[in-house]
């Protein structure tokens, strides 16, 4: 039999966490044939949640997981994982601000980018959904000076899958008739959901809808702010949609995307579209062989120019923020 891929998952005994697990568990991540090992990290009050949570996994009796261990040393949990779903994040509590949002999740995300450096496999391909992912991803990144920098990724394939959903339902197609989407920049609301390079049916997006006001009054609203437009309605937030979105992420990122489509993935900008080298921003990409590439050669308009440059503005602000707290 084949060795277990070791998948580290952290706030694992939390909302996103409780969708998640059973889903790499019953093989959406790495299909019928790996085994997989869970690794699950807490913090220390947590964990008898999250022994309810393993209770539940060991009942389903999944052929494809292979083992669970779980803990709240990241140095413990973390040793020798394939891939790492951080999503485990503090979220922003009553009138706190921006500063003290980014200070505590560099109090987790700058151990865990080290813990990682310290003891995850050569191989070991990094995933952030915890908000802000954008900014905790490049705390990681930041604090593992060993891991290749391309290992880094955050999560804003939601956000994608969003804007195809929206799309398909305003055209009336089968969300299988659109390629091509791209999300740029930050995932919050000054994300920039792409329709002018995406294709319905191998045709221009943008022209098909062939509605400004439609593009940039409704839908690019509607994708920015779902995440609380659902906060609304459920009274909590997405969590099965973000833990599906985590899985299309990091399994791309293991089996490539299709021919004639991309996907959308936060990583560290070289410079392509002017969005500043360093930043971890949300590009179109194509993976090959387990390595991403951003798309290069697409035309920006001015519309797409101002809203891409935007969204990096805030990126480049939380950057200087968390800068400015010795983070990075
Ligand atoms: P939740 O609050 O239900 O669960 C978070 C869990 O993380 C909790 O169990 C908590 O104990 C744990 N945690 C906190 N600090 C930790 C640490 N240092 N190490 C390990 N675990 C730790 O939250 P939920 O709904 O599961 O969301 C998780 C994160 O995902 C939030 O930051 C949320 O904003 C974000 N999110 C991101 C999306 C995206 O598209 N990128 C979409 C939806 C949510």
């Amino acid at each position: 039999s084949t060795t277990p891929v070791k998948v580290a998952v952290t706030g694992a005994a939390g909302q996103i966490g409780y969708s998640l697990l059973f889903r790499i568990a019953s093989g959406a991540l790495l299909g019928p044939d790996t085994p997989v090992e869970l690794r699950l990290l807490e913090i220390t009050p947590a964990l008898k949640a999250l022994e309810g949570v393993v209770m539940e996994l060991d009942d389903c009796a999944f052929p494809t997981l292979a083992k669970v261990e779980i803990g709240d040393d990241a140095n413990k949990v973390f040793d020798g994982v394939n891939h790492a779903l951080l999503v485990g994040a503090r979220p922003r509590g009553p009138g706190m601000e921006r500063g003290d949002l980014l200070e505590a999740n560099g109090g987790i995300f700058a151990p865990q980018g080290k813990a990682l450096n310290d003891v995850a496999a050569d191989d070991i391909r990094i995933t952030v959904t915890g908000n802000p992912a954008n900014t905790n991803a490049l705390i990681a990144m930041s604090n593992a000076p060993d891991i290749p920098t391309e290992r880094f990724s955050a999560l804003t394939r939601l956000d994608h899958n969003r804007a195809i959903s929206q799309l398909a339902a305003k055209l009336g197609v089968p969300v299988t008739e659109i390629k091509k989407m791209t999300i740029w920049g930050n995932h919050s609301a000054t994300q920039y959901p792409d329709l002018f390079h995406a294709e319905v049916s191998g045709k221009n997006a943008a022209e098909t809808v062939g509605d400004q006001d439609w593009l940039a009054g409704t839908f690019i609203p509607t994708v920015a702010k779902r995440g609380a437009a659902i906060i609304e309605a459920r009274g909590a937030s997405s969590a099965a949609s973000a833990a599906s979105a985590t899985i299309d992420h990091a399994r791309t990122w293991v089996e490539g995307t299709a021919d004639g489509d991309w996907v959308s993935m936060a990583v560290r900008s070289d410079g392509s579209y002017g969005v500043e080298e360093g930043l971890i921003s949300s590009f179109p990409v194509t993976v090959k062989d387990g390595a991403w590439s951003v798309v290069q050669g697409l035309d920006i308009d001015d519309f797409s120019r101002g809203k891409i440059d935007a969204s990096v503005a805030e990126l480049a602000e939380e950057r200087d923020a968390v800068k400015g707290l010795g983070l990075i």
